[in-house]
Formats: C-alpha cells, structure tokens, sequence
C-alpha cells in the first residue's frame, strides 16, 4: 500500500495544465514540495503572467517561513510551455482549466496523448460531477477530483474525490502524497455534489440567511457568533472530535428538539439574491451583506492575507495527529527510563 515515507516528491515529475490564478498557486506549492513541474498554459497571456505570478508567490513564501529556499532554487524545476509533448514523462496531471466541459475534453485528450498509461489526471473542478468528468478520459480509472483552497501553496485543505470508476489505490497514492504538499487531505470516496466541506458551509450558509431574513439577529451578530464559536475551535478540531470534546451526550439530547426547525429550503435567500440581482459582489465592488470604501476593502484583503500565515502557523502547530506526536514521545521518554 501507498506509504507517506517511501513516496519521494522529487522523483515525481508533475504536470499543471492551465496556470491562471489557482494553476500559478498550485505550481508554487508543488516546486516548495520538490517536484518538477511541467506547466503547460493553454492560455497564450499566462505564459507571460504565470512566471511572475510563481516568483511572487515563492517570494512571500520565503518571507513567511513556507519555504527555506529562494524563488531561484524553485524556479529552476520549473517549465513552463505551450506544448503538451512537454507532459511526456509526468506521473500526475492537474488539469485547472475554465470549468467549462467541452474545454475540458480536449484537455484530456491532448494530455492522454502523450503521457503513460500509469499517469494520474485530476482536475480541479467543482461544477461537473467527477464520475461524469471521468467518462470523457480514455483510461478513466486513473481519473479523480482535486479540489484545493486558494491560495493553493498555502492552505491545508485539500480534497481528493473519487468518481464511480477511479481506482482506489490509485487515490490512496495520491492522499499520502499530497502531505508531502503541507496539506491535511480529504479523501471523499463516492462523488457527491459540493464534496464534504461545501455541503457543510452550505448548510450553515442557509441557516445564517434563515435567522437574517426572520429577524433573529443582524448580519454582524450572526458572524460574531460564527467567529466566536465555531471560529474559536475548528482550526483545532473538526465536529466529531469536538464532540467527543465536549460530551456527547448533550448533543444528542439536542438534536431531537433542534433538528426539525432548522432551515430546509431550496430557493436562494432572498437577501443573496436582491444583492447579486443589484450588481453586489462583496469587497471586489465595495458592495455586499456590509459595504466598503476602496481603502477599507483594501484593508481587509490585506488583513486576510496576514491573517491567512496565522493561522497556517498555529495549525502547523496543532496538525490533526497532535496527540499521536504527544503520545510517541512519551514512549520514547518511558523507554530511555527503562
Ligand atoms: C479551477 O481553475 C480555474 C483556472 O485557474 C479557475 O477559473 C476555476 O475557478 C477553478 N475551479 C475551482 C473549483 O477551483
Ligand atoms: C528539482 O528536481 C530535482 C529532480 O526532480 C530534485 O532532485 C531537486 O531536489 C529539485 N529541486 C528543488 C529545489 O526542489
Ligand atoms: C494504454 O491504454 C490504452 C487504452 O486502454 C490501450 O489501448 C493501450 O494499448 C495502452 N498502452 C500500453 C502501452 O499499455
Ligand atoms: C455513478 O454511480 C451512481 C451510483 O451507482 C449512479 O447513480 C450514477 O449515475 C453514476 N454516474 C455516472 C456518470 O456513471
Ligand atoms: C422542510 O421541512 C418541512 C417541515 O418539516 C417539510 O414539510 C418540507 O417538506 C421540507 N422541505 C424540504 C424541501 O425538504
Ligand atoms: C509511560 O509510563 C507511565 C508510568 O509507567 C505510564 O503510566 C504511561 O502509560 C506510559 N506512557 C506511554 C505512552 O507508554
């Protein structure tokens, strides 16, 4: 079976097919990993943008401790091409293209083209079902979903979706890999719509609009709330864990009366659709659930990006085996006693 340790990134040549904002971010994380990266931009204007992109992006990177090495020493695993013959020698392709189908197909066509028939393809879209997606591949079982958070080189999340004819070892080859990418992957074994961290936002999504729209609480009191409770722990844990965390019991004693009066419905809120339908995009246009002059939304976009190496900081410290580590070094400190 697939091992974390005996998978060596620098071994692995890997292609990125579509290098716009997330393939540029997703070239970074891998060249940080130690792989060579074959970049391939279907998009004549990202071969000139994409370089630049990286090198800034392995700049931050070097400031922010993400890496120990200057853009250069990255740099010089890179290509970047127009030609897919460059894909040749690849182990794994990701596909980040416009999520549009018919682009897509003759993606795949021209990168099954050249590369071997062992080789992985992903493709990081969100809008087509993977099993439907993989239909188009002519080796479909080495086909799968990767669905990253931008910026790519720096988040931890990471999912990998398995569509109805993906290879099961194959996957699991790719979520051990994919630690060697500083993520904490998740491997979603049936395709479903929104994989697993949508279909949870969404849901809490929904209710937030309920209580909005009803007059329970104002938008600022709903993400005080969202910051201060679930905020607080979900960089530490996930929902079972804190669960177990905080009782069990209690929870269960809440969900008979709690659950049939949560929100059901499946139109869109009205509050999202009366901004969208008036032009509201949120900071990128100033208007949104709050509205912002120029200089305050620069604010919080730079705010974020700070906040963003914060928190990646304090969950490095705190990785999902926190307690495994705790537990083997005090094995190790109970033999040197004995
Ligand atoms: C995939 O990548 C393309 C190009 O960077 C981007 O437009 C699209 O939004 C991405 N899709 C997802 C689900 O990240
Ligand atoms: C570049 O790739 C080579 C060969 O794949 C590898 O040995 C080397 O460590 C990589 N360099 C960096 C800076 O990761
Ligand atoms: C690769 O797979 C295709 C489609 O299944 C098959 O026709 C071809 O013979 C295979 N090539 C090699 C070298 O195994
Ligand atoms: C994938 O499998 C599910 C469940 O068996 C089925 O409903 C669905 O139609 C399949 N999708 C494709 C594209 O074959
Ligand atoms: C939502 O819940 C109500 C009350 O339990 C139920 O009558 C209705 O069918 C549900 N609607 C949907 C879309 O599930
Ligand atoms: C270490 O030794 C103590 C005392 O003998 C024991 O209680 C504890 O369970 C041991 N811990 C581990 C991780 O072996």
């Amino acid at each position: 079976m697939a091992n974390e340790e005996n998978i060596l990134p620098t071994q692995i040549i890997v292609g990125v097919v579509g290098i716009g904002l997330m393939g540029s971010s997703i070239t970074t994380c891998l060249l940080i990993a130690g792989h060579q990266v074959i970049a391939v931009a279907p998009i004549p204007i990202d071969l000139e943008t994409a370089e630049t992109r990286i090198h800034e992006h392995l700049v931050r990177s070097f400031e922010q401790e993400i890496c120990l090495e200057k853009p250069v020493y990255y740099l010089k695993n890179l290509t970047i091409t127009e030609d897919y013959n460059c894909l040749k020698d690849t182990s794994l392709v990701i596909e980040c293209t416009l999520e549009d189908i018919t682009i897509k197909k003759q993606v795949y066509k021209n990168i099954e083209n050249v590369v071997s028939n062992e080789t992985i393809i992903t493709s990081n879209t969100s809008a087509i079902p993977i099993s439907l997606l993989q239909e188009e591949a002519c080796i479909p079982s080495r086909f799968f979903g990767l669905h990253w958070a931008e910026p790519s080189h720096t988040t931890r999340f990471l999912e990998i979706i398995c569509g109805n004819k993906s290879d099961q070892q194959k996957a699991e080859w790719l979520y051990q890999l994919s630690h060697h990418w500083a993520k904490e992957p998740t491997l979603v074994r049936k395709d479903i719509r929104g994989f697993i961290t949508n279909r949870l936002m969404y849901a809490l999504y929904r209710e937030a609009f309920y209580l909005v729209e009803n007059g329970y609480a104002t938008v600022d009191d709903v993400d005080r709330a969202c910051r201060n409770n679930a905020g607080y722990w979900m960089t530490f844990v996930g929902c079972f864990r804190w669960m177990d965390l905080t009782g069990i019991p209690a929870y269960h004693a809440v969900m008979r009366d709690l659950l049939p009066t949560l929100y059901n419905e499946t139109e869109i809120p009205k509050l999202i659709d009366d901004i969208v339908k008036t032009g509201g995009k949120g900071i990128l246009n100033g208007n949104g659930f709050y509205n912002y002059t120029p200089e305050e939304a620069r604010l919080w976009r730079e705010t974020f990006e700070e906040f963003s190496y914060d928190i990646r900081r304090l969950a490095l410290k705190y990785p999902v085996d926190v307690v495994t580590r705790k537990l083997n070094a005090l094995e190790k400190k109970n033999e040197t006693q004995d």
